[in-house]
């Protein structure tokens, strides 16, 4: 498997970025986690995602910059995150790689990432 930081320079910021933002157009008609996100600022959550990608996929550091230590746990505090949210976040996510045709490879190493975090992220049983 690829290690999650070379994924930046084999992929390209601008892809990640359109991946990025291929997630956030499912996640805002989703019935479950898009009520969740801050309807007056998609943009700005579709930024925060992108650099946080960016920075851990071993590209530019701006998200630390702008927003300090991800410390994610904590920021997905104010929402209630159980295996349904967990699972429907790592399914919008699976759609938009391959919306973007991401190679199989980055597919794999991202996606193994992305159960990792998300499953972190649960704070309600079930
Ligand atoms: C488990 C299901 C998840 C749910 C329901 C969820 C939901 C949310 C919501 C509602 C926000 C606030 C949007 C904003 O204003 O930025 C957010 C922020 C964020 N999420 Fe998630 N998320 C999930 C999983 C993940 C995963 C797996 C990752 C990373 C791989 C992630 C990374 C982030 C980042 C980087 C932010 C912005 C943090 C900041 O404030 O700087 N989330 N998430």
């Amino acid at each position: 498997m690829l290690p999650l930081e070379q994924l930046h320079s084999l992929l390209g910021e601008q892809t990640l970025r359109d991946l990025v933002a291929a997630f956030y157009q499912r996640v805002r008609h989703d019935d479950l986690i898009g009520p969740m996100y801050p309807q007056q600022d998609w943009q700005g959550a579709q930024e925060r995602l992108a650099d946080f990608l960016v920075y851990r996929l071993g590209g530019s550091q701006a998200y630390l910059v702008k927003r300090g230590h991800p410390r994610l746990r904590m920021r997905h505090m104010p929402f209630a995150i159980g295996q349904a949210e967990a699972q429907r976040w790592v399914q919008l996510m699976d759609e938009a790689m391959a919306q973007c045709a991401l190679p199989a490879e980055a597919v794999l190493t991202l996606r193994a990432f992305f159960v990792q975090v998300a499953q972190s992220m649960r704070n309600q049983p079930g």
